[in-house]
């Protein structure tokens, strides 16, 4: 199995990830976050919005509506290049994006190809009640535009000043030819990012780029992604969306091969002329200080949910060898059924605070009432600070096993020495360690180390 492939099954195992549908067969390019899936995601959510938002002074939220007027997407240009190069196989009739194939022939049957036609992303819906009479219009194709139309009620309702930003977090939906790669290519997925708008001086704006690229990859690297996974790929000319000045992405190395993760636009004054074009209202700043009118330049960061979570799993996982428990003899001719001295631990070395949960809170035997509810007391006593695991099912060297697989960097274990002694015995879920902690301790200890 290679890394795609075991994040795939433990993202199922452990209710992370599930196919999206999946009683009625699935449907293509769509994945439910399960438990533990919604916890991760909404950490690195979480995670964006603190650093973008909460801890800055130049940047407001906003969370736009998903469905918008089609007149957006037709300012935008997403109404006619927003496309991928479709080719049909004559024979088997799948089909595949031409800029993906590394051959003119069909990758499934070898069949001859139809010649490339453009295929329009963005997914059409219809609004209205009265047939013949509804509105065709779309779910978003990006979050950006819902952010541009918004530039001048931002102005007039916040004290912000050019250069500031505006950040969304939300949905978005494409009409991808070839869904795939598990959740890395959906056809409904989530965005994170920021417009930030700045005086239309290419310089002045270059510099800017160039800080909000440091600026996002220092996120993925504080919040524990390793840095030799990461690096930045620049777009060649030919390659740049129909709005852009410059692009980079930011890459993650996935066994072998490097994948889009993030993407640091500079869109020109693109959105803000073409939405002032096509609505017929002023779009332009005016600033007080040197009573120049100008439409801004907009430096755009665009993170994928979805791929961050993902990335974040694979970077995560990890298998380690460590010695059977089950096995204790140390001499071969004392161990007559050959069981292997070591087995393997799989474990998501998340960053703590991108972890589902960050405790999980074990009493040592499940049928004595007297560890129960002293290891109740401290389950429910956490859980008004952050997230925490409950298992009393099975012997403790299985219950460590299910929270490493779910990343959970701290198991607290309340046994008979707990009831005598009042203390508790934490382990580390990276070094394996084990130390004992006062219960009335507990709370400053984990609140410290998960920070
Ligand atoms: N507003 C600019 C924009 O949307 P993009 O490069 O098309 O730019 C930004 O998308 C990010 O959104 C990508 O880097 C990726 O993380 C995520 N993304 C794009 N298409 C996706 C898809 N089909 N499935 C999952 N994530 C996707």
């Amino acid at each position: 199995m290679d890394i795609w492939e075991k994040v795939a099954s433990l993202a199922k195992r452990r209710g992370f990830i599930f196919p999206g549908s999946e009683i009625y067969g699935g449907l293509a390019g769509t994945w439910d976050y399960g438990p533990l899936g919604a916890e991760l995601k909404r950490n690195i959510k979480n995670e964006f919005w603190k650093s973008m938002v909460q801890e800055r002074s130049d940047v407001v939220g906003l969370d736009a509506s998903i469905i918008m007027s089609p007149k957006v997407w037709e300012a935008s240009g997403h109404l006619t290049s927003f496309s991928d190069p479709l080719v049909e196989c004559k024979k088997c009739h799948h089909r595949f994006r031409a800029d993906q194939l590394t051959e003119k022939k069909c990758p499934d049957c070898g069949g001859e190809l139809t010649e490339p036609k453009q295929f329009n992303l963005m997914v059409e819906t219809y609004l209205g009640v009265i047939e013949g009479e509804k509105l065709k219009t779309y779910l978003r194709g990006e979050i950006t535009q819902g952010v541009h139309v918004n530039f001048k009620n931002v102005l007039s309702s916040t004290r912000v000043k050019i250069p500031f930003g505006v950040a969304q977090i939300g949905k978005a939906f494409r009409n991808e030819i070839t869904p795939g790669g598990f959740t890395f290519r959906s056809r409904e997925f989530e965005q994170m990012e920021l417009q930030y708008y700045v005086r239309p001086d290419l310089k002045e704006s270059m510099k800017t780029f160039e800080d909000w690229k440091k600026e996002r990859m220092a996120w993925y690297v504080a919040l524990g992604m390793k840095k030799e996974n990461l690096r930045f790929k620049e777009h060649a000319k030919d390659e740049l969306a129909h709005y852009a000045k410059a692009a980079f992405d930011i890459e993650y190395h996935a066994e072998g091969e490097w994948k889009e993760m993030e993407g640091i636009h500079h869109r020109g004054d693109w959105d803000v002329r073409r939405h002032q074009e096509f609505s017929g209202e002023d779009m332009a700043y005016f600033d007080e200080e040197t009573k120049e009118k100008f439409l801004p330049y907009i430096i755009e960061t665009s993170g994928g949910v979805d791929r961050a979570t993902l990335f974040f799993l694979m970077d995560a996982y990890t298998e380690e060898k460590i010695p059977n428990s089950k096995f204790q003899i140390p001499n071969k001719s004392q161990n007559p059924n050959n069981e292997a001295r070591e087995e393997t631990r799989i474990v998501l070395k998340l960053h703590p605070k991108l972890a589902p949960y960050k405790a999980a809170v074990f009493p040592l035997l499940a049928n004595k009432p007297d560890l129960v509810n002293v290891a109740r007391k401290i389950y429910d006593d956490l859980k008004k600070d952050f997230m925490v695991a409950w298992d009393d099912r099975g012997n403790i060297g299985k219950r460590y096993r299910a929270q490493d697989e779910a990343g959970t960097p701290f198991c607290v274990t309340v046994d008979f020495d707990s009831l005598e002694h009042g203390d508790v015995t934490v382990r580390d879920r990276d070094t394996m360690k084990q130390e004992r902690v006062k219960v009335e301790a507990l709370e400053a200890y984990l609140k410290e180390k998960i920070k």
